[in-house]
């Protein structure tokens, strides 16, 4: 992704280089817009040009980046690696075409896909001018694309039934379920009306879900999944090992990622006024119809776990928080158990790793015995 950080500036600063001041104003801007104006901000905010540069230069690399890790981990499964056509349709695309990730795993080798079909929908006009420039110019030869950039509401049920025709591998919407939730009042029977007719004839299809990092967006997206699940057979590819109810939602808490990221230069000197821009904080699910599962591709015996937490430092132990088997788990291992370069010690937030045995301590809390191996199967 890192490569086309300076297109997404030069589109956004076609005639003269801002000064770092200037860049810093409009991504506070562009910021605020999303959590603390998210009330007054108006429903085509997409159309003001500020607010498409800020976006531009900020929001469209986090977030494209956001993708690309997804991807990334749908194409280590055997299933989607086979693939060699990919139609793809992407709700509320914005000025971030869903596709440019998919572009840089086949150039890196991660996907064999040689024809693609996209198609990006929004409601605003400029979004999607900027959207089509990007897949133009970010495009490998190699790839023969089919690309449609369609202006329409995510609520029109019209536009769907043109849709359907596609007979989309991916639906994605990426940022944009907040939208339509919060902003034009959708619930949760609406959005699976719209999402159902997909699922007719389609045992491969993939449903991503991205929102952002935050306490209510990642709660609302956990209980989307939850009813897709029950009401739409879907399974979670990742970053859940099943199909349970979510162990977070249960708990009354919430679950998100966050990922080393390496942002691009122009952005680099924000760190230094105090903006946290070396990591990614998102949510997201990917649900397939085919029961394929992140797991699949894990080698272990052991039972596997998803930590969702940081590892705890504590006296006398180190705990974490994990995802397993439905239940949000608490975990320990005691210090004085600790082996020399301790793998109980590299696990990190999000990271899925899997143990022989454990002592339970109680239904909800576990103890690593010394000699348990644990294996890291994969660190996102
Ligand atoms: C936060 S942006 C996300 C853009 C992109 N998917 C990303 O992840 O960066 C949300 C997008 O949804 C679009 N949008 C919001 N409500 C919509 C609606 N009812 N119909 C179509 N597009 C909508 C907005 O114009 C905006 O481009």
């Amino acid at each position: 992704m890192t490569k086309h950080y300076n297109l997404f500036f030069n589109l956004a600063f076609p005639n003269k280089v801002p000064t770092k001041q200037q860049i810093k104003n409009l991504i506070l801007k562009v910021s605020d817009l999303f959590t603390n104006l998210e009330a007054e901000r108006p429903a085509d905010y997409m159309n003001s040009k500020e607010v498409l540069t800020g976006y531009l230069i900020y929001f469209v690399p986090v977030n494209l980046s956001k993708i690309y890790n997804i991807f990334k981990e749908l194409a280590m499964h055997n299933k989607f690696l086979k693939k060699n056509e990919l139609r793809i349709i992407d709700l509320g695309c914005g000025p971030s075409p869903a596709v440019v990730p998919i572009f840089d795993l086949i150039e890196e080798g991660k996907l064999r896909i040689n024809h693609i079909r996209y198609a990006g929908i929004d409601s605003e006009e400029k979004a999607l001018k900027i959207g089509e420039k990007i897949v133009q110019k970010t495009k490998p030869e190699k790839v023969s694309i089919k690309a449609e950039f369609i202006k329409g509401d995510l609520l029109d049920l019209s536009l769907y039934k043109t849709l359907r025709d596609i007979k989309p591998d991916i639906i994605i919407f990426s940022n944009s379920l907040g939208e339509i939730f919060d902003k034009r009042g959708i619930n949760i029977d609406e959005f699976i009306n719209l999402i159902k007719p997909f699922t007719y004839k389609n045992p491969d299809l993939t449903l991503i879900l991205i929102e952002p990092g935050t306490k209510k967006a990642s709660m609302r997206l956990h209980g989307i999944r939850d009813n897709l699940i029950e009401k739409l057979n879907f399974y979670p590819y990742s970053p859940c090992l099943n199909n349970l109810p979510c162990s977070a939602l249960k708990a009354k808490n919430w679950c998100y990622e966050e990922r080393k990221w390496s942002p691009p230069e122009y952005l680099v000197f924000l760190s230094s006024v105090g903006l946290q821009i070396n990591y990614l904080k998102f949510s997201y699910v990917v649900l397939r119809r085919d029961k394929a599962n992140i797991s699949d591709i894990f080698d272990t015996d052991g039972h596997i776990i998803k930590n969702t937490s940081h590892l705890l430092n504590e006296k006398g132990k180190v705990r974490l928080w994990a995802c397993w088997n439905g239940k949000l788990i608490d975990m320990e291992k005691l210090k004085r158990d600790l082996n020399e370069d301790d793998n109980w010690l590299k696990i990190k937030k999000g990271t899925y790793f899997s143990v022989e045995g454990v002592i339970f301590l109680s239904d909800k809390k576990v103890r690593i015995p010394k000699d348990s191996e644990i294996k890291i199967l994969y660190e996102p």
